[in-house]
């Protein structure tokens, strides 16, 4: 339908769209997390876009394995894995996140710049002045209104991403060298250097960023989140 041939086109929708993102290290529950909240407001209608980064359109799911396997004997730089991140995180806004909140809906993604600050900037060491300026140009400038930063011990979360390889394993017969989880077998020093970098990240954003303790079931994570949507968007 040509632009402006119906004057209800132009309204904008009853309700604003929202854009909320979940973060954390490796083995923190989030995708969990994801589906209980996404359970949470489709309960409540609201229209729900779950989507996750890398990745969330069929372009940036290619950019993702790229990013997740690179090609062997030719490892990725730094700044490679800066710019795949940021090239499907363009098509993601463009493609997928813009138009679902123009349409009102709640949109909740599984990692976005945020981790791109964390693990290219506090950990890979990019310069934080050239990621801002990769982020700013790759979302446009859109940034979430709310982001939960799900953290906990990492004894806990390392036990949770040896339960799932496992659980991988025993389903798929995959090896270890499969996608998902590039830092699985990472020493524990990274871990905690990636929590103590998210913690520092939340320092940075108090009003967007709140630390959910995520070491308990994932119902009781769900919830505590939950009050906090409920609070902040009634
Ligand atoms: P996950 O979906 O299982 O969390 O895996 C995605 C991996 O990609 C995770 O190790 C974090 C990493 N990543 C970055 O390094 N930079 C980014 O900007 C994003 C979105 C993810």
């Amino acid at each position: 339908m040509m632009r402006g041939s119906n004057p209800h086109d132009e309204l904008p929708p009853a309700r604003p769209g929202r854009f909320i993102t979940v973060e954390g290290g490796e083995g923190v529950g989030k995708s969990h997390f994801v589906a209980a909240l996404t359970r949470h407001l489709e309960g409540l209608g609201r229209s729900v876009v779950a989507t996750r980064e890398p990745g969330g359109t069929p372009t940036a799911d290619k950019i993702r394995e790229i990013f997740a396997r690179p090609v062997s004997g030719d490892p990725l730089r730094m700044e490679a894995e800066a710019l795949l991140v940021s090239a499907a995180r363009a098509q993601h806004v463009g493609q997928l996140i813009l138009p679902a909140l123009r349409e009102g809906k709640y949109v909740l993604c599984d990692r976005f710049a945020d981790s791109t600050r964390v693990y290219q900037g506090k950990i890979g060491a990019i310069p934080r002045y050239d990621l801002e300026r990769l982020i700013a140009f790759s979302t446009g400038g859109i940034e979430p209104d709310l982001t939960f930063l799900l953290d906990c011990d990492v004894d806990i979360s390392l036990g949770r991403l040896a339960a799932r390889t496992s659980a991988r394993l025993a389903t798929t017969g995959e090896n270890d060298s499969s996608e998902v989880g590039r830092y699985d077998k990472a020493k524990r020093s990274f871990h905690e250097r990636l929590r103590f970098s998210y913690h520092e990240l939340a320092q940075e954003y108090p009003d967007r960023i709140v630390v959910i303790d995520a070491s308990s079931k994932p119902d009781v994570v769900a919830a505590r989140a939950i009050a906090i949507l409920t609070e902040r968007f009634p």
